[in-house]
């Protein structure tokens, strides 16, 4: 019995840097771009909008800065094709998410200086018109010692209709030492293209000045604030969308909107969405260590910039972190027994319970509010990068891993042993009323109320049920087999791009 006690402490989890640590250097790039904003008659644009249909998205895009790579190298073609797959793939996922009213004739032809970003432009995109509602000049460099994995800005943009020309940026320095073949480092470069393409569309606390009403076309009236909070002088968007969905799903009418991102050097503050107050946001300035979701109040932003037709709501994603929690969520102390924050040190579940963690600061989180970071290495849907997925814990404690498994507070072993409660995956379904089955081996535990404390008859130890089995019920599912990295999730649905179907994307067509 004791053996068996100590067998399971020797392995742990652990915070290792195997997941991709992205960090937005977006402000400071696009503050060094020589980009220009074209003017253009407020009634001309007007006219156009009440005459021309509008279309999906359609985003193109040139690579051909990459051949200057030395393509005999193995590593620097497979560099090339996942950052391609991975840019067709967010590409797609705009194509979905936006329709829009495509640009006057004229508008995509180049005609301003000699790059867009790194990028040399050719004299046939000064000659010629594009079928496009936005061209994407697509560069890399090799930076080692810089934070960012990517970065993206926009080089033209006519003022009222947005963006026309932009450049994405991806770091070889940094990106040619991840396995992008792993289904799950890749759906995170996916997650990191997708963030920098939104900065293209207008998410960037430089371009808030452009921003127009979808119906009058005319510039928002003070369309930010800044508002003392918890110490800091914080830039609240306080636009009509986001200003609605954040009254809304905080809990809290006299909100003045969405706080932005108040931490970080310029290239994250202001063009993100505050760490303290959402997690897990695809717009948050790092990217998540779980899964990330593309939610409402992003949805809601590119509604405000005015110079989308429609935006998808289908692929709006629900979060629940804040959510319903009131205004003293916004501008109060962080409350460490909420289940948002926690005691520095403390290992639990992450607030999604997609894995394991620790309490830490976060770099983008307000002091005093510090919250769960997962470990790398126990992430409930990654079974082979799972330190949990061994034979010890596989017999004695029954966890499960994959796309239906999540992380339980649980000290539940079988009856040779015992273990200290701690955050351990199991497979589980919700059914109708919201109870949570849990598969614990070969046994089943029911979940029936909030924060109940369940135990099984063949086992020793019990299971901390999750706090709100309704919201537990709602989370976002993982797609099966990541999408196989040929198309994008969202809800737990994979949609792939031309050339792949299924449903998990894997066949080819
Ligand atoms: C290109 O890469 C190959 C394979 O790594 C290498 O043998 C060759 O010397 C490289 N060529 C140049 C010009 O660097
Ligand atoms: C809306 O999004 C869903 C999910 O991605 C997609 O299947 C559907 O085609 C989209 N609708 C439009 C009009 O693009
Ligand atoms: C871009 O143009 C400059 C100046 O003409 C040249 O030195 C550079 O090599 C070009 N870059 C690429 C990637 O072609
Ligand atoms: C990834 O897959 C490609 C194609 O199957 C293969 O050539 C390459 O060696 C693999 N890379 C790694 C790091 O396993
Ligand atoms: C937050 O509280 C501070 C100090 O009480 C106050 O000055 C500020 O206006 C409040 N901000 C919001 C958004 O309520
Ligand atoms: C916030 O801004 C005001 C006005 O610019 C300034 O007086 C104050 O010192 C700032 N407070 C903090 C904490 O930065
Ligand atoms: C958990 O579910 C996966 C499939 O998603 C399955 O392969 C695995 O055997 C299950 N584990 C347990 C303990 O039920
Ligand atoms: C485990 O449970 C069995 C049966 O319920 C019990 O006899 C045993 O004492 C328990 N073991 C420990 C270490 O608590
Ligand atoms: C589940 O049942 C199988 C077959 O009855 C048995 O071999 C296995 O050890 C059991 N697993 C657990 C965790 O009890
Ligand atoms: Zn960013």
């Amino acid at each position: 019995m004791n053996y068996f006690f100590f067998a399971l402490l020797c392995l742990s989890a652990v915070l290792a840097a195997e997941n991709l640590k992205h960090e937005c250097v977006h402000d400071d790039v696009s503050a060094s771009f020589r980009y220009d904003v074209q003017e253009l008659n407020f009634d001309d644009a007007n006219r156009r909008m009440q005459n021309v249909a509008p279309r999906n998205m359609k985003i193109t895009y040139d690579m051909t800065y990459f051949n200057s790579l030395n393509l005999t190298d193995p590593i620097n073609v497979q560099f090339k094709n996942k950052c391609e797959q991975a840019l067709k793939i967010a590409l797609q996922y705009f194509t979905d998410l936006i329709t829009i009213v495509p640009k006057p004739p004229g508008s995509m032809k180049w005609n301003l200086g000699p790059t867009c970003g790194l990028v040399n432009i050719t004299d046939a995109d000064r000659n010629n018109e594009r079928d496009s509602d936005l061209h994407l000049y697509v560069s890399y460099s090799d930076e080692i010692a810089k934070p960012y994995l990517a970065y993206a800005g926009w080089c033209k943009f006519l003022k009222v209709l947005g963006p026309t020309h932009g450049t994405v940026n991806f770091n070889l320095g940094k990106l040619r030492s991840y396995d992008f073949n792993n289904t799950i480092v890749f759906n995170e470069l996916i997650q990191i293209v997708t963030h920098e393409i939104t900065h293209v569309l207008g998410f960037s606390g430089n371009d808030v000045q452009y921003w127009v009403d979808s119906t009058t076309k005319k510039p928002h009236v003070n369309p930010i604030s800044v508002q003392l909070i918890r110490g800091f002088n914080s830039t609240v968007l306080q636009t009509p969308n986001v200003q609605a969905y954040a009254r809304q799903y905080y809990g809290c009418p006299s909100l003045a909107g969405m706080l932005l991102e108040n931490q970080g050097t310029a290239g994250s503050a202001g063009s993100h969405w505050e760490t303290t107050v959402i997690k897990n946001e695809y717009m948050n300035a790092a990217v998540s260590n779980t899964q990330g979701f593309f939610s409402k109040f992003t949805t809601s932003l590119l509604k405000d910039t005015g110079f989308y037709a429609s935006i998808n709501s289908t692929m709006e994603e629900q979060v629940f972190y804040g959510k319903d929690a009131g205004c003293s969520f916004i501008n109060g102390t962080c409350d460490q027994l909420k289940r948002e924050f926690c005691k520095a040190g403390a290992q639990q579940c992450d607030y999604y319970h997609f894995s394991s963690g620790i309490c830490n600061p976060s770099s983008f989180s307000d002091a005093g509010c510090d919250n769960i970071q997962a470990f790398s290495n126990s992430r409930c849907y990654d079974p082979s990068g799972n330190y949990q997925n061994n034979p010890t814990f596989l017999e004695k404690l029954g966890v499960g891993f994959g796309s239906n498994s999540r992380c339980f507070m649980s000290s539940l072993s079988d009856i040779s042993g015992t273990v200290k409660e701690q955050g351990l995956c199991y497979n589980y379904t919700c059914n109708n009323a919201n109870q949570v089955i849990i598969q614990v081996g070969n046994n089943t535990v029911t979940c029936s109320q909030n924060n109940q404390i369940v135990t099984s008859p063949k086992m020793n130890g019990s299971l901390k049920c999750p706090e709100k089995l309704d919201q537990f019920c709602n989370y976002k599912k993982v797609c099966p087999n990541f999408c196989s990295s040929n198309g994008y999730c969202v809800n737990g649905i994979c949609k792939c791009i031309a050339g792949f179907k299924g449903v998990d994307c894997s066949k080819t067509i």
